[in-house]
């Protein structure tokens, strides 16, 4: 059987990104891919060229990804055809997005049977993969003191802010420098995050590193007086096994060279010293447009359809 997808989006970050993994995936025919500034444009798929999107050939499709700007997403959802089964990478239909209930929320190894029965699938945001695939584990095996505050302070390649030119985001003001932004705990993600991890008390600072993808989340856990570190990986182990794009590190902490250009999300602890009641430090390393997009797309793509989990996937580091 051959999976037939169309791609709305497709010249984006997040579009290009994904058209390169469907490029390896056997059993897929993507018959278009949209843009409306590089029409006739080659795409990462040998011999198909962007054209502009059109409500007519998406009744033909089995799967359609959306990896347009937040607010687009969800019109198309209203205006679409009922056949092809959706996975929509924008925040439009993910928790707290109020369209919720729309949608499984796919994040691939946490609700992977919902997400095989899905019409409609809400991506995760990038930064909130990372968050909730280190915390969900802690929170369900009472490794968390929901008593008091977990802080996160997250760092993001540029290609997170996506295509459109942002003076802000210009070569000259990113390149040797490093700063926060989104302070005050108010980032668009936290309610995602909230959602997922409800009960947690959280703060979230995120910044712009100078590199053009890769997200590292240092995130300080306070924990239950007796657990440290190895009480946190085993709990990764046991809800992750080691099948998955989840990989946990025993040794060191995770870095960005081992998940840049991968669609793996990896996780590390570290004990600290010195702090009572006590703490854990946790790290998470994503691709944003891996992990954090693209790749967990096709991870749900694949369950939706029933091919294997990991096809197309890249789960070695570079
Ligand atoms: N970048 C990341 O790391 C990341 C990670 C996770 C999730 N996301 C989410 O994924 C989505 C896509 O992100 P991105 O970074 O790929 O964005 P992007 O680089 O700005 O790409 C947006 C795509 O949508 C098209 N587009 C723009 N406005 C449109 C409209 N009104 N109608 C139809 N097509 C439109 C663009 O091409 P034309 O302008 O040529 O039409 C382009 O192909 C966003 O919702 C983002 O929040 C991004």
């Amino acid at each position: 059987m051959t999976v037939r997808i169309g791609v709305l989006g497709g010249s984006g970050y997040t579009g290009r990104e994904l058209l390169r993994i469907l490029a390896r995936h056997e059993g897929v025919e993507v018959t278009f891919a949209t843009s409306r500034s590089a029409v006739g444009d080659p795409t990462p798929i040998p011999r198909l060229r962007f054209t502009e999107a059109d409500l007519e050939r998406a009744e033909d499709l089995d799967a359609l990804f959306l990896c347009l700007p937040h607010g687009a997403a969800a019109e198309w959802v209203q205006a679409l055809p009922e056949g092809p089964r959706i996975i929509d990478l924008t925040a439009d239909h993910r928790p707290g997005s109020g369209r919720e209930s729309a949608a499984v929320y796919g994040l691939a190894e946490l609700n992977a049977d919902e997400v095989a029965g899905a019409r409609l699938v809400a991506n995760p945001g990038c930064y909130p993969t990372g968050v909730i695939g280190a915390l969900r584990p802690l929170l369900d095996e009472e490794l968390v003191d929901r008593d008091r505050l977990v802080v996160v302070n997250a760092a993001s390649g540029v290609t997170g802010a996506g295509r459109t030119p942002r003076t802000d985001l210009l070569f000259a003001e990113v390149e040797a420098n490093f700063r926060a932004y989104g302070e005050g705990n108010r980032h668009r993600h936290l309610r995602e995050m909230r959602a997922l991890l409800e009960g947690t008390s959280l703060l979230f600072q995120p910044h712009l590193l100078p590199v053009s993808r890769g997200i590292l989340e240092t995130i300080i856990v306070p924990v239950p007086e007796g657990v440290g570190p190895e009480a946190i990986r085993a709990a990764w182990e046991e809800r992750y096994g080691t099948e998955g794009a989840v990989r946990v590190r025993e040794r060191r902490l995770p870095e960005l060279r081992d998940v840049v250009g991968t669609d793996l999300l990896a996780l590390g602890a570290a004990a600290v010293d010195g702090i009572d009641p006590p703490v854990v430090t946790v790290v998470a390393a994503l691709d944003n447009l891996g992990k954090g997009a693209a790749g967990q797309a096709v991870q749900n793509f694949n369950r939706m359809f029933g091919l294997p989990a990991n096809q197309a996937l890249r789960l070695s580091p570079p």
